[in-house]
Protein backbone atom coordinates (compact mmCIF):
# COMPACT_ATOMS: atom_id res chain seq x y z
CA UNK A 1 0.00 0.00 0.00
CA UNK A 2 3.04 2.29 0.86
CA UNK A 3 4.53 1.67 -2.18
CA UNK A 4 1.17 2.36 -3.96
CA UNK A 5 0.68 5.73 -2.26
CA UNK A 6 4.86 6.23 -3.10
CA UNK A 7 3.81 6.36 -6.74
CA UNK A 8 0.78 8.20 -7.02
CA UNK A 9 2.39 10.94 -4.94
CA UNK A 10 5.52 10.74 -7.39
CA UNK A 11 2.74 10.91 -10.40
CA UNK A 12 1.30 13.91 -8.87
CA UNK A 13 4.49 16.31 -9.05
CA UNK A 14 6.05 14.59 -11.92
CA UNK A 15 2.43 15.04 -13.73
CA UNK A 16 2.80 19.48 -14.16
CA UNK A 17 6.40 18.82 -15.20
CA UNK A 18 5.53 17.13 -17.98
CA UNK A 19 2.70 18.96 -18.60
CA UNK A 20 5.10 22.09 -18.87
CA UNK A 21 7.42 20.30 -21.20
CA UNK A 22 4.34 19.15 -23.79
CA UNK A 23 3.45 22.62 -23.99
CA UNK A 24 6.71 23.82 -24.72
CA UNK A 25 9.61 25.48 -23.11
CA UNK A 26 10.39 28.90 -24.00
CA UNK A 27 12.64 28.88 -26.88
CA UNK A 28 12.91 25.25 -27.56
CA UNK A 29 11.76 23.59 -30.85
CA UNK A 30 9.77 20.39 -31.69
CA UNK A 31 8.99 19.23 -34.90
CA UNK A 32 5.96 18.26 -33.64
CA UNK A 33 4.53 21.87 -32.37
CA UNK A 34 3.79 24.79 -34.36
CA UNK A 35 7.24 27.67 -33.92
CA UNK A 36 6.45 30.04 -31.74
CA UNK A 37 8.18 33.63 -34.02
CA UNK A 38 9.49 35.94 -31.88
CA UNK A 39 7.26 38.97 -32.72
CA UNK A 40 8.16 41.48 -35.16
CA UNK A 41 10.28 44.47 -33.48
CA UNK A 42 8.09 47.65 -33.28
CA UNK A 43 8.51 50.53 -36.34
CA UNK A 44 9.97 52.91 -34.68
CA UNK A 45 9.53 56.70 -35.36
CA UNK A 46 11.81 58.19 -37.54
CA UNK A 47 14.42 60.54 -35.77
CA UNK A 48 14.04 63.98 -36.31
CA UNK A 49 17.22 66.32 -36.11
CA UNK A 50 17.48 68.34 -33.22
CA UNK A 51 18.46 71.56 -33.26
CA UNK A 52 21.43 72.10 -30.76
CA UNK A 53 22.89 75.93 -32.26
CA UNK A 54 21.76 77.16 -28.36
CA UNK A 55 22.39 74.29 -26.62
CA UNK A 56 25.39 72.32 -25.87
CA UNK A 57 27.47 70.37 -28.08
CA UNK A 58 25.92 67.25 -28.33
CA UNK A 59 27.94 66.15 -30.92
CA UNK A 60 30.23 63.28 -30.26
CA UNK A 61 33.17 64.56 -29.01
CA UNK A 62 35.62 64.99 -32.09
CA UNK A 63 37.49 61.18 -32.02
CA UNK A 64 40.90 63.18 -32.55
CA UNK A 65 43.20 60.76 -33.39
CA UNK A 66 45.90 60.25 -31.00
CA UNK A 67 48.93 62.23 -32.01
CA UNK A 68 50.67 60.37 -34.91
CA UNK A 69 52.97 62.63 -35.18
CA UNK A 70 55.20 60.80 -38.04
CA UNK A 71 58.74 60.17 -37.15
CA UNK A 72 60.59 62.97 -39.26
CA UNK A 73 60.68 60.41 -42.18
CA UNK A 74 61.92 63.11 -44.68
CA UNK A 75 64.56 62.15 -46.15
CA UNK A 76 67.67 63.98 -45.05
CA UNK A 77 68.39 66.67 -47.47
CA UNK A 78 70.34 64.76 -50.03
CA UNK A 79 72.15 67.50 -51.83
CA UNK A 80 72.53 66.14 -55.33
CA UNK A 81 75.98 65.79 -56.63
CA UNK A 82 76.27 69.01 -59.09
CA UNK A 83 74.99 67.64 -62.03
CA UNK A 84 77.19 70.33 -63.77
CA UNK A 85 78.41 69.08 -66.85
CA UNK A 86 82.00 68.44 -66.15
CA UNK A 87 84.33 70.61 -67.82
CA UNK A 88 85.43 69.25 -70.98
CA UNK A 89 87.10 72.54 -71.99
CA UNK A 90 90.77 73.12 -71.28
CA UNK A 91 91.11 75.97 -68.20
CA UNK A 92 91.75 79.34 -69.47
CA UNK A 93 95.30 79.67 -70.21
CA UNK A 94 96.85 82.92 -68.46
CA UNK A 95 98.00 84.83 -71.83
CA UNK A 96 100.57 85.98 -69.99
CA UNK A 97 102.36 83.38 -67.45
CA UNK A 98 105.51 85.18 -67.55
CA UNK A 99 103.97 88.27 -66.91
CA UNK A 100 106.11 90.18 -69.89
CA UNK A 101 105.74 93.93 -69.95
CA UNK A 102 105.60 93.55 -74.00
CA UNK A 103 102.96 91.91 -75.53
CA UNK A 104 104.79 89.36 -77.21
CA UNK A 105 101.92 86.95 -78.10
CA UNK A 106 103.04 86.98 -81.78
CA UNK A 107 106.40 85.30 -80.67
CA UNK A 108 104.96 82.79 -78.36
CA UNK A 109 104.97 79.67 -81.11
CA UNK A 110 108.70 80.70 -81.62
CA UNK A 111 110.27 81.05 -78.10
CA UNK A 112 108.28 78.00 -77.22
CA UNK A 113 108.43 75.88 -80.56
CA UNK A 114 105.93 73.02 -81.03
CA UNK A 115 109.47 71.08 -81.98
CA UNK A 116 110.39 70.69 -78.54
CA UNK A 117 113.19 68.46 -78.84
CA UNK A 118 114.44 69.79 -82.78
CA UNK A 119 117.09 72.32 -80.98
CA UNK A 120 119.21 70.78 -78.85
CA UNK A 121 121.67 70.07 -81.59
CA UNK A 122 124.90 69.79 -79.39
CA UNK A 123 128.44 71.27 -81.58
CA UNK A 124 131.41 70.93 -79.49
CA UNK A 125 135.25 69.86 -79.73
CA UNK A 126 133.81 66.48 -79.40
CA UNK A 127 130.72 67.21 -81.45
CA UNK A 128 132.02 69.02 -84.19
CA UNK A 129 129.98 69.99 -87.68
CA UNK A 130 130.85 69.14 -91.53
CA UNK A 131 132.68 72.10 -93.06
CA UNK A 132 129.30 72.52 -95.33
CA UNK A 133 127.00 72.40 -92.34
CA UNK A 134 124.42 75.69 -93.03
CA UNK A 135 120.83 76.11 -92.25
CA UNK A 136 118.15 76.86 -94.42
CA UNK A 137 115.89 79.06 -92.40
CA UNK A 138 118.30 81.74 -91.48
CA UNK A 139 116.64 84.82 -91.08
CA UNK A 140 117.98 88.90 -90.58
CA UNK A 141 118.17 89.62 -87.29
CA UNK A 142 116.27 93.39 -86.32
CA UNK A 143 119.00 93.88 -83.87
CA UNK A 144 122.36 93.81 -85.44
CA UNK A 145 124.62 95.93 -84.22
CA UNK A 146 124.08 98.97 -86.96
CA UNK A 147 128.29 99.06 -88.02
CA UNK A 148 128.27 95.61 -88.52
CA UNK A 149 126.88 93.80 -91.50
CA UNK A 150 123.49 92.08 -91.20
CA UNK A 151 123.80 89.27 -88.81
CA UNK A 152 121.38 86.02 -89.09
CA UNK A 153 119.83 82.90 -87.10
CA UNK A 154 117.22 80.51 -88.04
CA UNK A 155 113.86 81.67 -87.60
CA UNK A 156 112.70 80.66 -84.47
CA UNK A 157 115.89 81.41 -82.75
CA UNK A 158 115.84 84.99 -84.45
CA UNK A 159 111.68 85.63 -83.55
CA UNK A 160 112.74 84.88 -79.57
CA UNK A 161 115.86 87.04 -79.71
CA UNK A 162 113.96 89.81 -80.94
CA UNK A 163 110.94 89.26 -77.86
CA UNK A 164 113.90 88.30 -75.85
CA UNK A 165 115.26 91.94 -76.87
CA UNK A 166 112.24 94.11 -76.79
CA UNK A 167 111.28 93.28 -73.28
CA UNK A 168 115.09 93.67 -72.28
CA UNK A 169 114.74 97.11 -73.25
CA UNK A 170 111.46 97.44 -71.80
CA UNK A 171 113.29 96.10 -68.66
CA UNK A 172 115.94 99.00 -68.83
CA UNK A 173 118.44 97.38 -71.00
CA UNK A 174 120.39 99.83 -73.15
CA UNK A 175 122.21 99.28 -76.03
CA UNK A 176 122.16 95.64 -76.27
CA UNK A 177 122.94 94.69 -80.14
CA UNK A 178 123.71 91.43 -81.77
CA UNK A 179 127.43 91.04 -82.95
CA UNK A 180 127.89 88.03 -84.13
CA UNK A 181 125.20 85.19 -85.10
CA UNK A 182 125.02 82.83 -87.96
CA UNK A 183 128.64 82.00 -88.96
CA UNK A 184 129.81 79.57 -91.52
CA UNK A 185 132.80 77.12 -91.24
CA UNK A 186 134.67 79.96 -93.34
CA UNK A 187 134.20 82.54 -91.30
CA UNK A 188 134.79 80.67 -88.21
CA UNK A 189 138.21 79.47 -89.41
CA UNK A 190 138.60 83.17 -90.57
CA UNK A 191 138.40 84.79 -86.80
CA UNK A 192 140.21 81.62 -85.44
CA UNK A 193 143.00 81.95 -87.77
CA UNK A 194 143.30 85.97 -87.38
CA UNK A 195 143.73 85.41 -83.56
CA UNK A 196 146.02 82.93 -83.72
CA UNK A 197 148.51 85.19 -85.93
CA UNK A 198 148.04 88.23 -83.57
CA UNK A 199 148.86 86.00 -80.65
CA UNK A 200 151.98 84.68 -82.80
CA UNK A 201 152.94 87.96 -83.08
CA UNK A 202 153.14 88.37 -79.68
CA UNK A 203 155.31 85.49 -79.12
CA UNK A 204 153.72 82.63 -78.47
CA UNK A 205 154.28 79.73 -80.67
CA UNK A 206 151.86 78.08 -83.34
CA UNK A 207 150.86 75.66 -80.80
CA UNK A 208 150.53 78.12 -77.79
CA UNK A 209 148.22 80.66 -79.87
CA UNK A 210 146.43 77.83 -80.90
CA UNK A 211 145.58 76.21 -76.88
CA UNK A 212 144.88 79.79 -76.05
CA UNK A 213 142.77 80.64 -78.99
CA UNK A 214 140.84 77.34 -78.12
CA UNK A 215 139.46 78.58 -74.64
CA UNK A 216 137.54 81.53 -76.51
CA UNK A 217 136.69 80.87 -79.94
CA UNK A 218 136.29 77.50 -81.59
CA UNK A 219 137.68 75.42 -83.62
CA UNK A 220 136.07 75.70 -87.30
CA UNK A 221 133.23 73.18 -87.47
CA UNK A 222 133.54 72.94 -83.35
CA UNK A 223 131.35 76.35 -83.11
CA UNK A 224 127.56 76.72 -82.27
CA UNK A 225 127.68 79.57 -84.29
CA UNK A 226 127.23 77.64 -87.59
CA UNK A 227 124.11 76.01 -86.01
CA UNK A 228 122.56 79.37 -86.68
CA UNK A 229 121.31 78.92 -82.95
CA UNK A 230 123.98 80.99 -80.88
CA UNK A 231 123.89 84.41 -80.87
CA UNK A 232 126.42 87.34 -79.45
CA UNK A 233 125.21 90.41 -78.06
CA UNK A 234 125.93 93.11 -75.50
CA UNK A 235 126.38 97.01 -75.14
CA UNK A 236 130.66 97.19 -74.76
CA UNK A 237 132.42 98.41 -77.87
CA UNK A 238 134.62 94.66 -77.74
CA UNK A 239 133.10 91.22 -76.06
CA UNK A 240 134.94 91.15 -72.75
CA UNK A 241 133.77 89.50 -69.46
CA UNK A 242 133.45 93.13 -67.71
CA UNK A 243 129.88 92.96 -69.18
CA UNK A 244 129.21 90.20 -66.66
CA UNK A 245 129.10 93.17 -64.37
CA UNK A 246 126.09 95.42 -66.23
CA UNK A 247 122.91 95.48 -64.91
CA UNK A 248 121.75 94.05 -68.85
CA UNK A 249 124.13 91.15 -68.40
CA UNK A 250 122.61 90.37 -65.43
CA UNK A 251 118.94 91.19 -66.66
CA UNK A 252 119.86 88.67 -70.09
CA UNK A 253 121.30 86.06 -67.62
CA UNK A 254 118.54 85.93 -65.10
CA UNK A 255 115.36 85.74 -67.86
CA UNK A 256 117.21 84.12 -71.14
CA UNK A 257 114.86 81.13 -70.44
CA UNK A 258 111.72 82.70 -70.56
CA UNK A 259 112.91 83.54 -74.72
CA UNK A 260 114.01 80.09 -75.40
CA UNK A 261 117.72 80.85 -74.61
CA UNK A 262 120.47 79.46 -72.62
CA UNK A 263 123.47 81.38 -71.41
CA UNK A 264 125.85 78.43 -72.75
CA UNK A 265 129.36 79.12 -70.97
CA UNK A 266 128.78 79.53 -67.53
CA UNK A 267 132.06 80.55 -64.85
CA UNK A 268 131.85 77.50 -63.09
CA UNK A 269 131.26 74.92 -66.28
CA UNK A 270 134.61 75.56 -67.67
CA UNK A 271 135.93 72.62 -67.40
CA UNK A 272 133.39 70.74 -69.45
CA UNK A 273 132.28 73.68 -72.09
CA UNK A 274 136.02 73.64 -72.59
CA UNK A 275 135.63 77.43 -72.99
CA UNK A 276 135.89 80.77 -70.96
CA UNK A 277 132.79 82.36 -69.75
CA UNK A 278 131.38 84.37 -71.91
CA UNK A 279 128.52 86.79 -70.46
CA UNK A 280 127.60 87.72 -74.01
CA UNK A 281 126.81 84.36 -75.85
CA UNK A 282 123.28 83.06 -75.83
CA UNK A 283 122.39 79.56 -77.80
CA UNK A 284 118.46 79.16 -78.54
CA UNK A 285 117.20 75.87 -77.49
CA UNK A 286 113.19 76.55 -77.34
CA UNK A 287 111.93 77.28 -74.00
CA UNK A 288 110.94 73.97 -72.38
CA UNK A 289 114.61 72.88 -71.92
CA UNK A 290 115.64 76.53 -71.25
CA UNK A 291 114.03 76.55 -68.44
CA UNK A 292 114.78 73.16 -67.38
CA UNK A 293 118.90 73.89 -68.24
CA UNK A 294 118.12 77.20 -66.09
CA UNK A 295 116.54 75.24 -63.11
CA UNK A 296 119.00 72.84 -62.84
CA UNK A 297 122.15 74.89 -63.35
CA UNK A 298 123.53 72.54 -66.21
CA UNK A 299 125.52 73.63 -68.94
CA UNK A 300 124.53 71.92 -72.52
CA UNK A 301 126.67 69.15 -71.98
CA UNK A 302 125.84 68.24 -69.07
CA UNK A 303 122.06 68.64 -69.85
CA UNK A 304 122.23 66.03 -72.74
CA UNK A 305 123.90 63.39 -70.57
CA UNK A 306 121.10 63.84 -68.01
CA UNK A 307 118.39 63.64 -70.67
CA UNK A 308 120.36 60.45 -71.82
CA UNK A 309 119.67 59.12 -68.41
CA UNK A 310 116.99 60.33 -67.25
CA UNK A 311 115.00 61.09 -70.14
N1 LIG B 1 133.16 81.67 -78.69
C1 LIG B 1 132.55 80.41 -78.97
C2 LIG B 1 133.13 79.34 -78.15
C3 LIG B 1 132.62 80.05 -80.40
O1 LIG B 1 133.51 80.53 -81.07
O2 LIG B 1 131.83 79.29 -80.88
ZN1 LIG C 1 129.54 83.35 -79.42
Amino acid sequence: MKIIRYTALIAALIMPLMLVACVGAPGAESSTHPVITAPEPETLPPITPVDTSDGPETTEPETTEPQTTEPQTTEPQTTEPQTTEPQTTEPEKDPDPLGFKEDLSAYEKYMDPEDRDGYLILVNPSNPVGKDHKPTDLEPLVDTRPDRSKRYMRLYAAKSLEAFLKEARANGCKDVTVTSAYRSYDSQKEIFDGDVKKLMEKGYSEEEAIAIERKDTAYPGESEHQTGLAVDMHNLGAASQRFAETFEAKWLEENCWKFGFILRYMPDKEDITTYVYEPWHFRYVGRYHAKRIYDLHMCLEEYIEYLENNG
